[in-house]
């Protein structure tokens, strides 16, 4: 599953996951070094010492440039580095980046004009000085892939290894597609054909790509196929006869196949023929654009833009718009001027507000992808065809902080990821962060999304901007809380390029608001360390099921299912019953601010350190208090999960785990393959013991509806610390045990109520 491999990385080897990791650590540098040494030359005598305020945490405090030297060196060096990364996690598919000290490449992210013009961000000609958005460019195509970055993309591929790296994946992968026959249409119950549009949109963006680069028409040819086939043109039925192909009672499938179509129409545009080019406009009005506009006024397919603020609305906003745009001038009924004069403005009043102030997604980390997608299709399809946003990126002042909202919520053992995942993803990547990044000019953004797993794609060609430089991770705090009230949520860890690292996650916020797809899971945790998970997520039910998306009423039938009910996060349970849905939890963050610097290897000092802690005692009926905190501790090796709490109802601390769980009196050993982790209970209340069983409902739970079940999670055990009603500080102690340590380099904290924790209380 490697989409990484060590050609592509420019280096010696790339490190696997597992034991070889030793002598490999040793290759990568070498390489790195090599390479530097032959690129800086004269470079070298005019460094000067790097600010050391900024990296007092990185081992790497060497001497090197800074400010704007630094970021030349940087940029003249990046094409020789290649991609940073050796290669892609099997597992969770995330970047692994070589173990190295200081790099002159490695520095604080910018944005470094070019000196080299094929390296340069080529600059839009189409410039209108009032731009409207039904009056579009000229020339095409016009959404989101103009054909002066078109003609840019030889030269960049040549020079930038980012878009050499992307380019072959493109085509290797529309290679793929091309011996598939058509999707078959196939649908899912409630969630409808959305599988289906978002698989035939992947492919047409593929295709179309490569038709663009090549000129040879078989690939115009298998475009026609696909679009045919979805317009039920093809050989095999698709979808009942009428105007309902595209099935506008769930519009999100409409919205993509309206945007696959209209990529196809507009990226092609000049190929086709003129009977297919209005074949495709046909079926596009007829299936996606008339449904759409008549969706705005119809409750039943329209529901979305409606004060919606999540995917939905960004999504079929965007797929109408690109449509829209596509077509603008060819479409002789109106249809498209009279959609744009919805789109846009639904989407400035619902879809951008879906990031909070804080820059979280209010849906999920999931659905984050969703929204974010659609939003950035159709902001850049509304600049590239009209020259302006109409405000899509900046009436949201804090869309600017939706990229950290990815990257802290993104551990080492893949998303924090409470709440629905979603469905399958085809067409929809993290990459509109390489489009916000460049925008509104985050740097680390782009840097950090050009080395996941599904940056290689038609979107991130047109908008990643090679002019990037520097290292995601140079000077990037180690944690950060986002602390509006609808969301609540921290990371800490203690390295940003290690995949072995220690990284917590922790979430309070309401439980109301988030269109339906999050968990009763005030005060659920995740933990990461040693290259795997430990204490994790169950994620969707089974969406089909009935009452599943019903309300976010505490009687909702969604609290039924084991996935959505307390019982099945990792927080405290009181008398085995779901959290209040009214709850209100308050919140509180510090951190050393510790940053990681130039290198990827990151030393910290002793004191490094960061908690979250919330209040949570609305979240329960029969609780008196209750706060819940979590810390780092002993230099981020440790961790320390401490609930102080007075219920009158039985108490039970849960946590799922994939590991095998081996319980000794107020410990447990947790083993995943041969990784440990030893968990204990620090100054044990009498009456508590430690059980574990299987990831399920308890017999006396309210009953499922009817011929209803909870989805099995096999693998997955539940470690419980059981206390009867009472008063109690439970403080539970995680040593993973890092290779090469032992017993005496492990710390025992001592017992300080949550409302005096401080950064130096454990110390
Ligand atoms: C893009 O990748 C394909 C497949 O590897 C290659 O044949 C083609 O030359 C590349 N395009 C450019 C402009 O280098
Ligand atoms: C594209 O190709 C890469 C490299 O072979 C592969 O890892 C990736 O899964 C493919 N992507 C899709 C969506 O098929
Ligand atoms: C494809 O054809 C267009 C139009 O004739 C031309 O501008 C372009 O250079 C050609 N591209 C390739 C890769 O041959
Ligand atoms: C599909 O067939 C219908 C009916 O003949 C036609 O109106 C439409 O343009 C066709 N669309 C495509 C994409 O072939
Ligand atoms: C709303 O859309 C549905 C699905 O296309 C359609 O059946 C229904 O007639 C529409 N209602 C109105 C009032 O247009
Ligand atoms: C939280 O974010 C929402 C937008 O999702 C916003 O309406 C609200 O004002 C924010 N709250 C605070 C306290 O900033
Ligand atoms: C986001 O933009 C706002 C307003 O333009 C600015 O004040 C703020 O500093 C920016 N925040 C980030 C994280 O870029
Ligand atoms: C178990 O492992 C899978 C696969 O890595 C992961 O998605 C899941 O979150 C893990 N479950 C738990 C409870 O940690
Ligand atoms: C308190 O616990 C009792 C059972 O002991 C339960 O019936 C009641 O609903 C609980 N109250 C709240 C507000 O949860």
């Amino acid at each position: 599953m490697s989409d990484y491999d060590k050609e592509d990385a420019g280096l010696t080897s790339s490190r696997s996951r597992s034991t070889k990791r030793k002598w490999i650590w040793i290759g990568v540098p070498v390489a790195i070094v090599v390479i530097l040494a032959a690129v800086l030359g004269g470079v070298l005598g005019s460094r000067a010492h790097k600010n050391s305020s900024k990296s007092s945490s990185g081992s790497a405090a060497q001497a090197s440039p800074s400010g704007e030297a630094a970021a030349s060196q940087a940029a003249s060096i990046k094409e020789h580095i290649g991609l940073y990364p050796t290669g892609t996690d099997s597992q969770y598919l995330l970047p692994i980046y070589p173990s190295t000290t200081n790099t002159a490449a490695f520095t604080t992210p910018t944005f470094v004009p070019s000196n080299n013009a094929a390296l340069a961000w080529p600059k839009d000609p189409f410039q209108p000085s009032n731009p409207q958005p039904t009056s579009v460019r000229t020339d095409r195509p016009r959404i989101l892939a103009p054909s002066y970055k078109w003609e840019a993309l030889p030269n960049l591929i040549k020079n930038d290894p980012y878009f050499k790296f992307w380019n072959d994946t493109i085509f290797g992968n529309a290679t793929a597609y091309f011996s598939l026959p058509p999707v078959v249409y196939h649908l899912d119950g409630g969630s409808g054909i959305l599988d289906n549009a978002r698989e035939i949109k992947m492919r047409i963006k593929a295709f179309a790509y490569v038709y663009r680069m090549t000129n040879d028409t078989k690939w115009l040819d298998r475009t026609f196929t696909e679009l045919q086939n979805a317009a039920g043109n093809g050989t095999t039925p698709f979808g009942p006869d009428g105007q309902d192909k595209w099935n506008p009672t769930h519009f999100l499938d409409t919205a993509e196949f309206t945007a696959a179509f209209a990529i196809a129409y507009d990226w092609l545009y000049d190929a086709w023929s003129s009977d297919q080019r209005s074949a495709i406009l046909s079926s596009m009005m007829f299936y996606g654009l008339e449904p759409g506009l008549n969706a705005y006024s119809n409750t039943s397919t329209g529901w979305w833009a409606n004060n919606i603020e999540g995917n939905w609305n960004c999504v079929s906003n965007s797929g109408l718009t690109m449509g829209a745009l596509a077509v603008l001038g060819d479409d002789t009924s109106g249809t498209a001027e009279a959609i744009l004069g919805k789109s846009i403005p639904n989407a400035l009043t619902n879809c951008i507000f879906a990031v909070s102030s804080d820059g979280t997604w209010s849906e999920t980390a999931n659905y984050w992808y969703f929204g974010t997608t659609g939003l950035a299709e159709m902001t850049s399809s509304l600049l590239t065809a009209t020259g302006s946003d109409f405000g899509l990126l900046k009436n949201n002042p804090n869309l600017n902080k939706t990229g950290l909202y990815h990257m802290y919520v993104t551990g080492p053992g893949s998303l924090f990821a409470y709440g629905d995942h979603g469905p399958n993803k085809f067409s929809t990547t993290a990459n509109s962060i390489l489009f916000y990044g460049d925008q509104l000019q985050h740097p680390e953004y782009v840097l950090f999304q050009r080395d996941q797993h599904d940056a290689p794609e038609p979107n991130s060609m047109f908008w990643y901007n090679p002019e990037v430089s520097g290292a995601f991770w140079d000077g990037l705090p180690l944690d950060h809380v986002f602390d509006n009230s609808t969301d609540q949520w921290a990371s800490m860890r203690s390295s940003w390029t290690d995949e072995n690292a220690l990284y917590v996650a922790m979430k309070a916020g309401t439980l109301t608001g988030h269109q339906t797809h999050n968990d009763l899971d005030a005060g659920d945790f995740v933990i990461d360390a040693l290259g795997t998970r430990w204490a994790g997520e169950l994620g969707s039910g089974d969406y089909l099921s009935e009452g599943y998306f019903s309300s976010d009423a505490q009687d909702s039938q969604r609290w039924l299912y084991y996935r959505k009910r307390t019982e099945g996060q990792n927080t405290i349970l009181v008398n085995q019953d779901n959290q209040l849905v009214t709850a209100a939890p308050t919140v509180k963050f510090d951190s050393s601010g510790t940053q990681q610097g130039s290198s990827t290897v990151l030393d910290v000092s002793s004191d490094s350190t960061a908690y979250f802690t919330a209040d949570l005692t609305s979240a329960y009926g029969n609780v008196t208090s209750f706060k819940r905190g979590i810390r780092l501790i002993n230099g981020r090796k440790q961790v320390l999960l401490q609930d102080d709490i007075n219920a009158q109802g039985t108490i039970m601390w849960r946590m799922h785990t994939n590991a095998t769980v081996t319980v000794s009196g107020t410990s447990a050993t947790l083993k995943i393959d041969d990784k440990t982790v030893q968990l204990s209970i620090l100054n044990p209340p009498d009456g508590v013991t430690i059980t574990t069983g299987p990831a399920q409902r308890f017999d006396n739970d309210p009953p499922l509806p009817q011929g209803q079940v909870d989805q099995p999670n096999p693998g997955v055990t539940v470690v419980m610390i059981n206390l009867p009603a009472g008063t109690y500080s439970l403080q539970v102690l995680f040593n993973p045990q890092w290779p090469g340590a032992s017993s005496s380099d492990f710390v025992t904290p001592p017992s300080v109520p949550i409302d005096q924790w401080t950064l130096t209380s454990h110390n």
